[in-house]
């Protein structure tokens, strides 16, 4: 099993359901002018942008990981 390549994958898929949840936010912000939308939509952007944050620094210390061992 590559685990690079799932990470990647995860990172990919991950970033379009984040993508998802910031435009839901907008929408609901449009509809209900003045207030505020439920707490559940305003913070649905979290847990994605957490495990983008996570797999997102795992693909950036790949490279110099690999050099790293390749010394
Ligand atoms: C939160 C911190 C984030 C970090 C540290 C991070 C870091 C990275 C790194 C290092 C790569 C690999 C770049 C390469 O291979 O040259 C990458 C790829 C990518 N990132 Fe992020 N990222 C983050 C958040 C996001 C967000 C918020 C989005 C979009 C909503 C996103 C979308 C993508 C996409 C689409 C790729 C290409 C993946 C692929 O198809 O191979 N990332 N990111």
């Amino acid at each position: 099993m590559n685990w690079n390549h799932w990470i990647r994958q995860i990172h990919r898929w991950v970033a379009i359901a984040f993508t998802v949840t910031v435009i839901a936010n907008f929408v609901a912000i449009a509809q209900r002018a003045g207030g505020m939308p439920p707490p559940w939509i305003t913070y649905s952007p979290l847990l994605p942008l957490a495990v983008l944050l996570l797999t997102g620094l795992y693909l950036f210390v790949l490279p110099y990981a690999a050099r790293w061992r390749s010394r």
